[in-house]
């Protein structure tokens, strides 16, 4: 039997409309509306879409999004000023600046000046903490939005066995957290990991993080294992695929991601919902 396949797009459609709610309610209790900034340095086309999307997703949702583009030769004193600023703004509850950026500049010194308290990304050393410890505040929007895909399908996490494919801070290395802390047995996978085939074959719930296209085959997927592709990857004539080979899988899995319309989508429904969960705290609600 064919895999289901998971519609991210209106699962994240059916979550950004309670938040639409719940936007509209805080604004008329306390006159509060979730503000993010959103950083963009240099001109990356694809973190240039990626940011276009998250505030149009925000405007949707009746949050406030405010772009800030600055150049490709921004300098990093300039960047941490512009954060600083932003971190003292009071109508501003979360803070996310694009990652990759530009080789001059360095990614933790910039993570750690967002306050940790507006992290919606939640990539401060804080957060990061806060989410080993099992305690999280905010979760970091990809690992937290495949989270809600496996309760949404009412997986069985607890006990499974998970292989994540990929160590990244963004995803790989939170991912294998959250599953952890909802009892799976996680293994994380890497590039020099032995005999990969072997181990993904072994998981009832495969999550693919590694940012090569179709590099999941079905021989390498145990029957009707879920599997969720993480990669976007641009191939030389253009089409965007995943990390999963989708026709090979799709006949071995019992449930597949898409990409596009699987992850993505739920990665921006999770940053208006930790936006909103942060101005809720901003007011006392949390
Ligand atoms: N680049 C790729 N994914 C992300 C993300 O989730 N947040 C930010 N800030 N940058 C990214």
């Amino acid at each position: 039997m064919a895999a289901h396949i998971f519609d991210g797009k209106a699962l994240a459609q059916r979550i950004r409309v309670d938040i639409e709610k719940d936007v509209a309610i805080l604004y008329e209790k306390t006159g509060v509306r979730p503000g993010l900034a959103a950083i963009l340095v240099g001109d990356d086309p694809a973190s240039a879409i990626y940011v276009r999307n998250k505030k149009m997703a925000c405007d949707k949702a009746g949050l406030v999004a405010h772009e800030h583009r600055l150049s490709a030769n921004t300098t990093q004193e300039e960047l941490l000023a512009l954060i600083q600023k932003i971190n003292a703004d009071p109508a501003i509850h979360g803070i996310l600046v694009q990652l990759p950026l530009p080789p001059h500049i360095d990614n933790r010194v910039v993570l750690e000046a967002i306050a940790p308290h507006k992290d919606v990304d939640g990539f401060h050393p804080y957060n990061m903490g806060r989410l080993v410890e099992g305690d999280p505040v905010f979760v970091p929007c990809t690992p937290k939005g495949i989270m809600a895909m496996l309760d949404a399908i009412e997986s069985s996490i607890e006990g499974a066995q998970a292989v994540v494919l990929g160590r990244s801070t963004i995803v790989g290395k939170p991912m294998a957290l959250l599953l952890l802390h909802r009892h799976a047995t996680v293994t994380i996978c890497h590039s020099r990991t032995r005999d990969l085939s072997s181990v993904c074959r072994q998981a009832d719930i495969v999550i693919a993080a590694i940012g090569k296209p179709h590099f999941i085959t079905a021989e390498m997927i145990k029957k009707g294992a879920i599997v969720i592709d993480v990669g976007i990857n641009r191939l030389d004539d253009g089409a965007l695929v995943g990390d999963v080979d989708f026709e090979s899988v799709k006949t071995q899995a019992g449930w597949l991601s898409p990409v596009p319309g699987g992850v993505g989508p739920m990665t921006i429904a999770m940053l208006l919902q930790n936006t909103l969960e942060s101005a809720q705290r901003a007011v006392g609600w949390r």
